[in-house]
């Protein structure tokens, strides 16, 4: 928060040693409004109790939080009832927000548009991948959505850096996970093509769509992907498909060592931008 200047709240943190958190907020913060920030990876599931303990000691002090940063948006991508008996993850752990008065939340590239539906707490949702683009300094021809359900991504980057766009047809298996992704005539002969995305994590989604794209004949291929969770072999799968450069950003700390060819880019001043807006 550093770079939207406002201050900082002091707080001391630790785990208790059956693994759960504990944490006390040092800084005097009664009658304030104070914008809490928290991205939700890794480890999403004590990221979420840690957001919430947060939010309750800042009440119980007279704070108000109407405005909830969460740059990485965990359980978002469960945001339907595929199967009968799944819950609507999004909705179970984003709904609860309200109780804390929460307003407002700025998130980056949330995972569907339907989400906005699935809460009751207003969503800014910051879409980062033209500026992306443009920090990582690369010429792209073209923008390819992986799935046709987020062409909307696509092309919000396309009509800003004014080129063409198309998608291709992917299916999920619900039950074993697996993908298919079906060929589709695309024009990128001698194309610089940009794969635009929300998450990779597995690597499988932009691996297939790379291998499309060099068999029709691309010749680089960047994937511009908001949240790199990076999964174990997704780097190896990514090096395999030929990919040119993961382009991703800093919505998550990355934990590993990211080859050269994986460049983060930060979204500070987008995100702040956002909050200015607000507050
Ligand atoms: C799925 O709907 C998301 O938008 C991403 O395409 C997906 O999470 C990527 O996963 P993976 O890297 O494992 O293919």
């Amino acid at each position: 928060m550093k770079h939207c200047n406002l201050s900082i709240v002091d707080w001391v943190y630790k785990t208790f040693p059956d693994g759960e958190q504990y944490l006390r907020l040092l800084s005097d913060v009664e009658g304030k409004k104070i914008v809490v920030a928290q991205s939700l990876y890794p480890n999403q599931d004590s990221k979420v109790v840690e957001l919430y303990l947060a939010l309750e000691a800042l009440q119980a002090l007279n704070a108000s939080t109407p405005v909830v940063v969460i740059p990485y948006m965990a359980y978002a991508r469960q945001d339907k009832r595929f199967l009968k008996g799944e819950p609507i993850s999004v909705k179970a752990v984003y709904e609860p927000l309200k109780l804390f008065n929460v307003k407002k939340l700025v998130v980056v590239d949330m995972h569907s548009q339907s989400i906005s539906n699935l809460i009751s707490v207003d969503i800014a949702n910051i879409l980062p991948h033209a500026y992306m683009i443009k920090s990582a300094g690369v010429k792209i021809d073209f923008v390819l959505s992986p799935d046709k359900g987020a062409l909307h991504r696509a092309e919000n980057v396309a009509k800003t850096i004014n080129v063409g766009f198309n998608y291709l047809d992917k299916f999920r298996d619900r039950v074993t996970g697996e993908i298919r992704v079906d060929l589709r005539e695309l024009d990128v002969k001698n194309s610089n093509v940009a794969i635009v995305d929300d998450i990779i994590s597995t690597g499988g989604t932009v691996a297939k769509a790379c291998q499309i794209l060099y068999n029709l004949g691309a010749n680089k291929v960047y994937a511009v992907v908001t949240h790199a969770l990076l999964s174990e072999k997704s780097l190896e799968t990514l090096s395999k498909a030929g990919l040119t450069m993961l382009i991703t950003s800093n919505s998550i700390t990355h934990t590993i060592q990211l080859p050269q060819w994986v460049l983060v880019t930060d979204l500070s001043e987008l995100i702040c931008e956002e909050v200015r807006k607000i507050m």
